[in-house]
Order: structure tokens, then C-alpha cells, then sequence
């Protein structure tokens, strides 16, 4: 059997775990399967360029890690990644930051990946790379020789094809997506932006269901969406941590209904939008003002970019003008903690709440809102109130679906969520779980690989670049 080789720029120990989708889903799927997991180290460093890759074990896995220069991580990853790319494919176009010098450094550590991840392949390798921080990664690997079936992930949205070319380069962006013999998307929305984008900018043709051909070459392209470890996410459930959190948090709110947000303090969540529809909530019905609170746990991320300094001074000041609005002696109706919370103890709080929002502006996926159906009590369970935005609304139809920039909706949703008797949220809540067993991140993960070994082999030669 070939050896997975996985590579993002974002790694993490699989025995331990980390807030953001892909790190958590990609140490479940290779906890599983075994094999290589390449990419940054989290370690800046004066130097990176001759540095040697760091090993380290971690149960079936071996990590590979390289360090960047603060040059690099700069340009890389909180310019070019973070300041253009994951703006606007979250149709964030006004907070892009489209510097001419941050592209250098996208390539340099493209470059630097590749050179440094070539002399550990073995000739019967499957490689696939995830996420808008490595797009050329295949492109670059192919100029220095590697015939190894490579395919790529992305993690997050597609915008359609107008927005796509608001960015500068981005036919050359595209077009390195072509060295890949399988480039996967969240969801269908995704893949009808990459089909429209590469018909009208480099006039692909269909070759045959999910091929086609430009650039002079051709590309597979599917919507695999994400999912989670249903088994693993139980069985941590049901262990005393979680246990422990569930019954402290029963306790201490016996006489209120919980609504929870989790999520990585980021613009794309729509936490200040959030805050306002809880806050017009409060406002229209008085009589369930002090019968509900909503804890959000937000945990930090990249905060060195400037809009997510932006995001969280509104934050704090909503939540602040939220509790001294409407808080009493006995009751603040927001509890925002700006932590990483154990994810031992988050299914214990995901169970103990009666609604969890889930309202992003826009999401690849959302593996929230699994997680939260996941960690139920099937006979009791909580309501999902989800944008439509994300990811996992193209999947989850019988959640209650929201338009985020629509507050007074979604305050009305946050309404019949806390009112909705047991058997409509039984009868919604098993809709839903068939879903999220049915496509957990082992079917994402098999399915993504049994397509990329169906793909038919194609000479990709070495001048992409
Ligand atoms: P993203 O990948 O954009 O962060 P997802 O909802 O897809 O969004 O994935 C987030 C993952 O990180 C989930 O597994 C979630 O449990 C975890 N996570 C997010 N925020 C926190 C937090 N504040 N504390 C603990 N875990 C978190
Ligand atoms: C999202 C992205 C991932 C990223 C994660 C955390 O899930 O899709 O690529 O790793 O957020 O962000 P960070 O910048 O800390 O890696």
C-alpha cells in the first residue's frame, strides 16, 4: 500500500489538538491511516533557508517540519495567505490587502516547501496538500521532477469567478492548480465558481464528468465535503471530562436555556452580526430576557493582521454594551471567553446547550455545527441554528437555516430554536445525524484518495512556472 504524505502549512501533533478545522480533521484522518504530515513548524527564525527538517513522532505518524525566516512568514503567511488569499475567497474583497511584495514570499515558501519535501518522497508516494497557503505547491514540485500523484484540498471557499479576479496573478494562481491530478472543493458552490471561473478566464472544455482541459492541460475536480471523526467526537463525549463540563454547566445554569458559539475570533464567523441578533433577541421578548445566555468562546488567531485587531475591539465593545444593557445583579446574558477552550471538555458544553449558533458570513465548511449535532443527547437534543453561508448548509437542510446579515430573522430563529418542542427537535435532530455519520472525515478522506487513484495518469511535465 502507498504511503500518504500529507502537507499543510498549519501541523499539529495528532495526539493533541488545535482550534481550526484542518489541523483537527487532519490528525484524525492520519491517527488512521499512518504516514508523513509535512509542514511549518510554528517556529519563526532568523535563517530558514538552510535549515534542516525537524522529525518528530507522533504515534503512527511522522512529522516534518520546517521553520520560515520572519521575512518569510510575514510576506507568506500573514500577507500574501492571510491578507489576500483568505479574504477574498471569503468575498471579503474590502479587507484584502493586495501588496505587490507579498507574492514573493508566497513563492519563496512554496519553493522552500517543495525543495525541502522532495528528497523525502519515496517513488509510490500519494501526496495531498491542503489549503490556500500551498496552491503552487504541486506546480513547484513538478518543476523539480516529481511524477507522484499529488492532490490538493482546499479548505476553504471558492468565491465566483469575478471576485477570484479582483486578485492580482490570479490566472497564475489557477493555472497551478492544474499540476494537481485532483483539486477537491467544500461544496458544489465551490466547484461551479471553479468551472465558471476556468471557462470564462482560460476557456476550459469539459473533457468528461469533472474533467477539463486548459492551460494545455488537463485537471480533475470534484466537491468533497469535510466532515468529522463521529466515533472519536462520541467516545470523547462520554469521557469524564466532558462529562464533568456537562454537569457542572447544568448546575450552575438550572434555570436557563444555553446558547453556544465556538469559533476562531475571525471576521468571516460573523460574531459582532451574531451579537446583535442575541441583542434583538433580548430586545423583543423581555419575558425570556433572563432565562437565556449565550456563552462565546472565541479563541485567538492571527492576530498580527490588522482586521482581526478590528474584529475584536468590536467584539469585546458589543459584548460589553450587550451586558450592561440587559445584564441584572444575578444575570449577564453574554459570556465571551476569548480562549481555546480543552477539547475534551467542548462536547460537555456543546451537550449542556439547548441552541448552538453557527452564523458565519461565510465558511468552506463549519465543523462546528457537526460537532454540536454529534455530542446530543438523542432523546433531548439541542437545535442548530446555521448560516446559509457555510459550508455545511449545502449538507445540513433540516438545521434552522439563517441569513446572518439578516438580524431580526435571525433573532426570530434564536426564538423558535429556544421554544421548539422535543419531537420537532428529535425528528430534525436524526435528519441530521444520518448526514454527519453518513459523510464523517473518513469518507472524506477515502473518497478523496480513491478519486485522486482513479484519476487518469497524465504526463504533467515540468514547466509550470
Ligand atoms: P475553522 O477551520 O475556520 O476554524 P471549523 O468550525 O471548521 O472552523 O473548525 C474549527 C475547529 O476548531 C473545530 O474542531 C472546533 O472544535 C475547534 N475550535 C474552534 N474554536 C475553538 C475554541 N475556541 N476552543 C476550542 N476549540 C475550538
Ligand atoms: C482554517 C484554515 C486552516 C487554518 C485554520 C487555523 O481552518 O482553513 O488552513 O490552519 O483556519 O488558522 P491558522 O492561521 O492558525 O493556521
Amino acid at each position: 500500500m502507498s504511503r500518504l504524505v500529507v502537507v499543510s502549512n498549519r501541523i499539529a501533533d495528532p495526539r493533541k489538538t488545535a482550534a481550526g478545522g484542518l489541523a483537527v480533521a487532519l490528525a484524525e484522518v492520519l491517527n488512521n491511516t499512518g504516514g508523513l504530515w509535512f509542514g511549518w513548524s510554528g517556529k519563526i527564525v532568523d535563517a530558514a533557508e538552510d535549515d534542516d527538517v525537524l522529525f518528530q513522532r507522533a504515534g503512527p505518524v511522522t512529522l516534518a517540519m520546517v521553520d520560515l525566516s520572519q521575512v518569510d512568514h510575514d510576506a507568506f503567511y500573514l500577507g500574501y495567505s492571510n491578507g489576500v488569499l483568505w479574504p477574498v475567497f471569503h468575498y471579503r474583497l474590502d479587507l484584502a490587502d493586495f501588496d505587490a511584495g507579498y507574492i514573493g514570499g508566497y513563492r519563496r515558501v512554496n519553493q522552500l516547501f517543495a525543495r525541502k519535501l522532495l528528497p523525502l518522497l519515496r517513488p509510490d508516494d500519494v501526496i495531498w496538500v491542503h489549503d490556500y497557503h500551498l496552491i503552487p505547491l504541486a506546480a513547484e514540485l513538478r518543476a523539480l521532477g516529481c511524477k507522484q500523484r499529488i492532490g490538493f484540498f482546499l479548505h476553504i471557499p471558492l468565491p465566483p469567478p469575478l471576485m477570484l479576479a479582483a486578485i492580482p496573478g490570479h490566472d497564475w494562481l489557477i493555472r497551478a492548480l492544474f499540476a494537481y491530478d485532483l483539486v477537491g472543493f467544500q461544496s458544489k458552490a465551490d466547484l461551479h465558481h471553479f468551472a465558471g471561473y476556468i471557462e470564462a478566464e482560460a476557456h476550459a472544455q469539459p473533457v468528461d464528468e469533472g474533467r477539463w482541459r486548459a492551460f494545455g492541460r488537463t485537471v480533475q475536480a470534484g466537491a468533497f465535503p469535510i466532515g468529522i471523526d463521529v466515533q472519536e467526537f462520541t467516545a470523547l463525549a462520554n469521557a469524564p471530562e466532558a462529562v464533568e463540563m456537562y454537569e457542572r454547566m447544568r448546575r450552575e445554569y438550572s434555570r436557563r436555556r444555553l446558547l453556544v458559539g465556538v469559533d476562531r475570533l475571525d471576521y468571516s464567523k460573523g460574531l459582532p452580526q451574531r451579537m446583535r441578533a442575541f441583542r434583538e433577541f433580548l430586545t423583543k421578548n423581555p419575558d425570556l430576557r433572563s432565562s437565556a445566555t449565550l456563552i462565546q468562546i472565541a479563541s485567538p488567531s492571527r492576530e498580527n493582521v490588522n482586521a482581526y485587531t478590528e474584529i475584536l475591539h468590536e467584539l469585546e465593545s458589543l459584548c460589553g454594551s450587550i451586558n450592561g444593557n440587559f445584564g441584572e445583579l444575578d444575570w449577564m446574558p453574554v459570556r465571551y471567553i476569548h480562549r481555546t477552550v480543552a477539547r475534551a471538555r467542548l462536547p460537555g458544553l456543546y451537550r449542556a446547550s439547548r441552541v448552538a449558533l453557527v452564523t458565519p458570513l461565510r465558511d468552506g465548511m463549519n465543523l462546528v455545527a457537526k460537532e454540536f449535532l454529534t455530542a446530543q443527547n438523542a432523546d433531548d437534543p439541542g437545535v442548530l441554528v446555521l448560516s446559509r453561508f457555510a459550508g455545511a448548509a449545502e449538507q445540513l437542510g433540516e438545521a434552522l437555516l439563517v441569513n446572518p446579515y439578516d438580524t431580526e430573522g435571525t433573532a426570530a430563529a434564536i426564538l423558535l430554536a429556544l421554544q421548539m418542542p422535543v419531537e420537532e427537535r428529535r425528528t430534525r435532530h436524526e435528519a441530521l445525524m444520518q448526514t454527519v455519520r453518513r459523510y464523517d472525515v473518513h469518507w472524506w478522506c477515502d473518497s478523496f484518495l480513491a478519486a485522486l487513484e482513479r484519476t487518469q495518469a497524465e504526463e504533467k511535465g515540468t514547466s509550470w512556472l
